[in-house]
C-alpha cells in the first residue's frame, strides 16, 4: 500500500484521502519512457508532506462533496507542487530532495525538465477528467503565472543587497503561498461552498503558505541538512537573500556585507560564517516572529469558520506548521 508522511497518523480523519491521493498520483503516471516513469514515482515516495491537498481537503469538508473528486483535486494540486519541485531543483542546482537525489542529479537534466513538464500535464489531465473543468482549469492556470511570477521576481532579485523585506514577501507570495491559497479555494468551491467563503478560505490559505515559507527560509539558516532532507544555506550562495538575511542585513556588521560581495564565490566557511553572523543578527528570531504574525492571522481566520472536526484540524495543523523541525 502507499505510504503516506508519518505526521498524519495524527489526522486518523484525512489520512486514508490523502493515502488515495497519493495513488492516484502514481496511477496516472504513464510516460513512455521508463526511465522518468521510475523517476517520478520514486520522488512520489520519497515522504513528502502533502501539506497542500491536506488544507484542499480539509476545505472541502465544509460542504457534503463527492469525495473522489475532492481527492482528485488534491491529487492535481500535488502534482502541480511535485512539478515545480522538480524545476526549482533544476533552478537550483541542487542535489538533494527528500532526503535522496534529486530527479537532475539522478538521471540528468533532460530527465529532469520533462518529468516536470509531464506532471504539468497529469494536473490538467486530472482537472479535466474529474471536474466540469473549465473553472478549475482558469484557478489553476492563473495560479501557475502567480508562482512563475514569484519566481522570476526572485531571480530578479539576485544578490541584491538592498533588498527590502516587502521585496521578499511579494516574492514568497508568488512563488509558495499561491499554491496554498488556491489548494483551500479549490477545496471549498469545487465542495459547493459560496464565492464568499471560498475567498475567505483562500486568504487564510495565502497566510498559512506566506509563514510556511519563512519558516522554510529560517530552517535554511537553523536546521542541518540530514533533518532537512535537502541541501541548506543554498540560497545565500545563488544570491537569494531570504527573510532571516534580509532582517540580519538591516543591523548589518560591515563583516556581513564584506562576505555578500563575494557573491558566487562564497566557499562553504564563508557559508558557515554568514550563518553565525545572521543568527548573532538577531535575523533567524525576528523572522520567527513574523512567521508566528501570518501563522496568528491564519489561526484568526480558521476560528471565523464554522466549528467541526475539520475545523479543528486545519487549527491543529496551522499551528503544528509554526514549529516544524523539517
Ligand atoms: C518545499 O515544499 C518547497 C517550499 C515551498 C518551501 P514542502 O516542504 O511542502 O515540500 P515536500 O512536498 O514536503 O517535500
Ligand atoms: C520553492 O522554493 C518554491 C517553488 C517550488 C516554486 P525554494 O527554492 O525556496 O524551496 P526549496 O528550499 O528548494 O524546497
Ligand atoms: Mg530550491
Ligand atoms: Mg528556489
Amino acid at each position: 500500500m502507499t505510504k503516506i508522511n508519518a505526521m498524519w497518523q495524527q489526522y486518523p480523519g484525512l489520512a486514508p484521502e490523502l493515502t488515495a491521493t497519493l495513488t492516484l498520483m502514481e496511477q496516472n503516471i504513464k510516460t513512455h519512457d521508463p526511465k522518468i516513469t521510475t523517476a517520478i514515482l520514486e520522488m512520489i515516495h520519497a515522504g513528502g508532506k502533502l501539506l497542500r491537498p491536506a488544507y484542499c481537503l480539509l476545505f472541502s469538508k465544509f460542504h457534503t462533496a463527492d469525495r473522489q473528486k475532492m481527492i482528485a483535486l488534491a491529487a492535481a494540486i500535488e502534482t502541480l507542487h511535485t512539478a515545480t519541485l522538480i524545476h526549482d531543483d533544476i533552478v537550483d542546482d541542487s542535489a538533494l530532495r527528500r532526503n535522496q537525489g534529486t530527479i537532475q542529479a539522478r538521471f540528468g537534466k533532460d530527465t529532469a525538465v520533462y518529468a516536470g513538464d509531464y506532471l504539468f500535464v497529469v494536473c490538467f489531465k486530472l482537472l479535466a477528467h474529474y471536474t466540469s473543468g473549465l473553472r478549475s482549469i482558469q484557478i489553476n492556470s492563473r495560479n501557475m503565472e502567480k508562482i512563475l511570477n514569484g519566481e522570476i521576481r526572485q531571480m530578479k532579485m539576485r544578490y541584491q543587497l538592498d533588498m527590502s523585506l516587502d521585496d521578499y514577501l511579494l516574492q514568497i507570495k508568488g512563488k509558495t503561498a499561491q499554491l496554498f491559497g488556491a489548494a483551500c479555494f479549490i477545496g471549498a468551491y469545487e465542495s459547493g461552498s459560496s464565492q464568499a467563503f471560498a475567498q475567505q478560505s483562500q486568504q487564510i490559505g495565502l497566510d498559512i503558505g506566506i509563514a510556511f515559507q519563512i519558516v522554510d527560509d529560517i530552517l535554511d539558516y537553523a536546521q542541518s541538512s540530514t533533518v532537512l532532507g535537502k541541501p541548506v544555506l543554498q540560497d545565500v550562495r545563488q544570491g537569494v537573500y531570504s527573510a532571516p538575511l534580509v532582517f540580519a542585513l538591516q543591523h548589518a556588521t560591515p563583516e556581513l556585507i564584506q562576505l555578500l560581495k563575494k557573491g558566487p564565490q562564497l566557499t562553504d566557511t564563508d557559508c558557515e560564517h554568514i550563518r553565525q553572523l545572521v543568527i548573532a543578527n538577531r535575523g533567524v528570531a525576528q523572522a520567527k516572529q513574523l512567521a508566528a504574525q501570518y501563522t496568528k492571522k491564519a489561526l484568526t481566520g480558521i476560528q471565523r469558520l464554522p466549528i467541526n472536526a475539520a475545523q479543528q484540524e486545519l487549527y491543529q495543523l496551522t499551528q503544528q506548521l509554526l514549529d516544524r523541525q523539517y
